[in-house]
């Protein structure tokens, strides 16, 4: 069975403003052992899809269309279920959550939680020296010698605090993990190792990874199969390697012509040699909600929004500009 299926997924914020449709309509699908990645400007729904999927969005948020975590649809669960899916099941790292570890109690006892939580405080295997041991081994894992359990969050590096957050994401030994710009704030030698090291679990331990970054080239390493998303949708989706080398979509090839600059937080708003920004999800224009940017937009464009429609194989985008062979898309 498949380990997470979104179906036509339709998330809407209520806002002052009134209601903002972040995300329109996705369809994505991730096996156990495989890896997707998000890409997109910022705004573009990203995290939005990561939060819904153990509904960790606001609860005026009105969500449609089917999440379906092995099988199971997610916005149908209790709450109990819910507390029982999370950590177990599916866990996220999230965005800048290095930054959310509890400053005041150690490294050891943060990870220990989510074991305690789940195994049930009364449960044979959650005697201390067992869960001292479960939290060493984890440390091990991830790069970190078991001696850190005794520290304290700023008692590490930046790069140390995120190999905890993935620690503590492998806690309960979900299938599904989603990592949401796990390497952003590291510089490029220990965002490379992250990225080893996820990739190592992936392979290792046959889990399933969604993995969101803003940076394609950071995706392209890591992810077998990569979606483009803007505006809400999903613009593109196919192989990282073609997404990447020869993308479809004029956006996916506006991303993949400007990798941002590490640590450069201008280039990761607007890559560049791409004018303007993405649209307010509030104030769409017409269409299809890229063409007031896009460089090789037809007159059609400023009032037709196209769904995916075969750009290859296993490859899909969302413009007037994808075309293949019928034979070629169906091999
Ligand atoms: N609680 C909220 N209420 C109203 N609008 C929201 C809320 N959270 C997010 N949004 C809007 O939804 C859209 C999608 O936001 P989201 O955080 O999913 O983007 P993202 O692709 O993850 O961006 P980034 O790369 O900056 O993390 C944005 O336009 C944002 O302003
Ligand atoms: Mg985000």
């Amino acid at each position: 069975m498949t380990l997470l299926e979104l179906r036509d997924l339709t998330i809407t914020y209520t806002s002052a403003r009134g209601p903002v449709p972040a995300v329109r309509g996705v369809n994505l699908s991730l096996d156990a052992g495989q890896t997707l990645g998000m890409a997109g400007e910022s705004g573009c729904g990203k995290s939005t899809v990561a939060m819904s999927i153990l509904r960790l969005l606001p609860r005026s948020t009105t969500i449609g269309g089917q999440i379906l975590l092995d099988g199971e649809d997610v916005t149908g669960m209790s709450w109990g279920r819910l507390r029982a899916v999370r950590w177990a099941a599916a866990s996220v790292v999230f965005q800048g959550a290095m930054h959310a570890l509890n400053p005041v109690r150690r490294i050891g006892e943060q990870i220990a939680e989510p074991i305690l939580l789940h195994n049930g405080a009364g449960a044979a295997s959650s005697r201390q020296s067992d869960v001292d041991r479960a939290v060493a081994e984890l440390l091990e894992r991830v790069g970190l010698p078991a001696r850190h359990a005794r520290a304290y969050p700023h008692e590490l590096s930046g790069g140390q605090k995120q190999r905890v957050m993935i620690a503590l994401a492998l806690a309960c030994s979900p299938r599904l993990v989603i990592a949401d710009e796990p390497t952003t704030a590291l510089d490029v030698m220990v965002q490379a190792q992250v990225l080893d090291l996820l990739a190592e679990l992936v392979a290792e331990r046959g889990i399933g990874l969604m993995m969101i970054s803003h940076d394609l080239s950071v995706l392209a390493q890591t992810c077998q199969r990569l979606a483009v998303m803007y505006a809400g949708r999903i613009v593109e989706l196919g192989p990282s390697h073609q997404v990447t080398t020869a993308p479809v979509h004029p956006y996916s090839a506006a991303l993949s012509a400007a990798f941002p600059t590490v640590g450069d937080p201008a280039s990761r708003m607007a890559p560049r040699g791409l004018p303007g920004d993405p649209p307010d999800p509030a104030d769409l224009p017409g269409g299809c909600p890229f063409h007031p940017r896009c460089g090789v937009s037809q007159p059609e464009c400023a009032t037709q929004d196209l769904q995916l429609r075969p750009a290859g194989p296993e490859h899909t985008a969302a413009c007037v500009h994808a075309h293949v062979p019928a034979q070629e898309a169906a091999r």
